[in-house]
This record gives structure tokens, sequence and C-alpha cells, in this order.
């Protein structure tokens, strides 16, 4: 049987990984700062969620949510304590589209409404709504258009008062991303998030903070919309939160209430996907990752910036992104192929770095030197 080919995939077989290095089937290391896509969130093969997930294997893997799981409950105070979002209420899912498609109908059940408020350029999956409100047509079938979603252009605080005046009434969510990530790595302002806010409040529409991509720490603050001190009615996780290991979720504010069949899932919230996600936040606590996201960020942030060859460096925390001028072309082609170095890209021309929150300064300079060379390999 063939796979179904839809991932044009990098000529790499990676067989092992560890800490922040994969390795491939001939035993040469990368460096990885694409995290697998964000996902990598304490670092390749860490010793405690390896072991928490094979103490849990040899208890039990899986039960459906129809019986008492006392893992969601521990997994529902670390996130409250981490999160500070001491009174939301936890549900739990398999991935970031799944979040997402489950806070878009939570806010529709809760308003009785059907319209939702997207962004140019968001990206939130691709399951039916996830997708619909993901602004890119060419991942919607004809199915995904059911003229519910509207897309804004995002930052501008003008276009969303002038929607809201005439449409207020009918929308049901706003979702953004607090940077989007496949975008190609644009930071939601102070004050975008502030007029969303209120005019969420104003309307009794629901706010959904997508977090699958910048949540979960990589921003250097727990949610990236915490930078902004406001609070979402719903944020969505998934990538990090299992350092690999499938599962997602939702926060919900208290004033939603649930019932019984509103929302479900047969795997969300399983045995092993619990001790995974356990073991991420305890992790992120015992060696202060958050914090160091914000202070390695800072510092290639910084760095970046004055690099010759690259432009328009921007993001924060471990969530940055640079667009590649045509005079550095080929370049993250030549980070992989010469220097080992794994990035991630948006579009053509944006490189993006999403490495794991757990990255050194060593780690940030041994790229900044490689970026250095590769830009003057490709310029000559
Ligand atoms: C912001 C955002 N939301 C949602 C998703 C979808 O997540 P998943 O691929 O786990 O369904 C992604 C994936 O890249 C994402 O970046």
């Amino acid at each position: 049987m063939k796979l179904f080919d839809v991932y044009p995939l990098m000529d790499l077989n990676i067989v092992r990984a560890d800490g922040a290095y994969v390795y491939d089937e001939a035993g040469h290391a990368f460096l990885d700062l694409y995290g697998g896509h964000a996902v990598i969130s304490i670092g390749h093969g860490h010793p405690h969620w390896k072991q928490r997930i094979k103490v849990q294997m040899d208890k039990i893997s899986f039960y459906s949510n129809a019986v008492i799981n006392e893992l969601q409950t521990e997994l529902a105070e670390k996130l409250a304590k981490l999160s500070g979002k001491e009174d939301y209420q936890l549900f739990l899912c398999n991935s970031g589209a799944e979040a997402n498609e489950n806070a878009l109908k939570l806010a529709s059940f809760h308003t009785g409404r059907k319209q939702i408020v997207a962004f140019k350029k968001a990206f939130h999956g691709r399951t039916s709504l996830a997708v619909a409100a993901t602004d890119s047509p060419k991942y919607r079938a004809p199915v995904n258009e059911t003229g519910n979603v509207v897309f804004l252009p995002f930052n501008d605080t003008t276009a969303l008062k002038e929607y809201f005046k005439s449409n207020g009434q009918e929308v049901a969510a706003v979702i953004i991303e607090g940077i989007q990530g496949v975008g190609g790595i644009h930071v939601a302002s102070d004050e975008f998030l502030h007029t969303i806010r209120q005019l969420c409040d104003a309307h009794q529409a629901v706010l959904i903070a997508d977090e699958v991509q910048c949540g979960f720490g990589r921003s250097g603050k727990f949610f990236s919309t915490d930078h902004a001190a406001l609070n979402a009615d719903i944020y969505t996780m998934a990538k990090g939160m299992g350092n690999g290991f499938p599962v997602a979720g939702i926060l919900i504010a208290p004033h939603f209430k649930a019932q019984y069949g509103m929302l479900g899932t047969t795997f969300g919230g399983n045995h092993l996907a619990c001790a995974a996600a356990l073991a991420v936040l305890e992790t992120m606590e015992q060696e202060d990752l958050v914090q160091n996201a914000a202070a390695i960020g800072d510092y290639l942030l910084h760095a970046l910036q004055q690099v010759a060859g690259i432009e328009n460096v921007r993001g924060k925390g471990l969530m940055i992104g640079f667009d590649v001028p045509e005079s550095s072309k080929g370049l993250k082609q030549r980070l992989f192929q010469k220097y080992r170095i794994l990035t991630g890209e948006a579009g053509p021309n944006v490189i993006r770095l999403l490495p794991g929150l757990s990255i050194d300064h060593t780690i940030a300079d041994t790229f900044l030197q490689a970026l250095q060379a590769a830009i003057d390999d490709v310029k000559n």
C-alpha cells in the first residue's frame, strides 16, 4: 500500500532524538530549531517524560471517559497553577484542530449565534469549523464553506470596530492567534487584543485565544496573550502540551456551563496523554522553562536583529521569524544541508524558529554562527 501523498518530504530519515538534537540513520546529528513544528517543548526524549509515560503504561494506558480518571483532575490542577487561570475548566482532546473545533462549537452553544470573526493569514486547523476559520482557500473543501466566518485584517482596530458596529449582535466568537504561526510570525498588538476583549464584552461574544502554537510557554509567558495582561474566554492548546505525545485541550472560563453530551471524544484525556502532559508541566516548572524561553528568546531576537542578510526579525520568546530577502535565497536549505540545522518556514521566504524551550546560550550561539556562515555561502 502506498502512503497518501499529501506531505512534501525533506530528504531526512530521523531515527533517534535527544534534547535539542535529532539523528538520521547514518548517525548525523541535526540541531532541531523547528521542534517538529513547535511540538517539542521540554526537549526530545526528556528522561522525566519518558519515565512518567513508562510507569503509566505499566498501570493502564487507556480507558474511556465513562469512568473516573484522576490523572485528568491532577492535570487540571497543575494547569491551573502554571497558567494562572485558576478558576477555568478543562476539556481534553487530541489535536489543535479538535481544540479549536470544540472552542468554536462551545462559543456557538453559549451564545446561540453562528458568526465567527477570524483574521487574515490565520491558521486554526483542518477540521470543518477550524478550517472554515483558516484563511487559506486551498485547505477548504466546498463543504467547509458555510458563510459563517468573516476574515478581518490582523491588528486593524478600526476595521474590527466597524465590523462590530453593524454585526456585533450576530458574533458568536472572535478567534485569534496571539502570535500567528503558519501565517509567518505576526504578533497581535496589545491594543488590538484589548479592543477585541472590549468588543466581545460589549456584544456578549466569546474571545478564543488559539494558543496551539504560541502557547504553553513558547512566547516567554504561559499564554502569548498573557503579554497583553487580559483573559480570553477560551484558550486552545495542543503542540507543546505533550512534547510529542498527542494531547490537546481547551481552558474554559467559569461562566460557561457544561451539559452532558455537549462536547466529547473517545481518546481525549486518556491515561497516557495525561501522564505525558503532566510530565511536561512538571518539567517546565522544575527547569523554569517559561523563563528560559523568555531569556534565550530575547537573546536570539536581539542578536538576529544585528545580522545582515535577513530582514524583519520578529516574534516573542522562542517563536521567532524573519524574512529571507532575494539576496539570501536558499538559506533554509543551506542551513539544513551544510550546517545540519532544522528550521521551519512560512511561505517561500520566511524562516521560523520554534525550538524546544530548554535550549541554552551555547545552542543559540551555534545557530547564530552557522546562520552567518550560511548567509555568506548563499551570497557568494
Ligand atoms: C495556531 C494553530 N492552530 C491550530 C493548529 C492545528 O493543530 P493540529 O495540526 O494539531 O490539528 C495549528 C497547527 O499548526 C496551529 O499552528
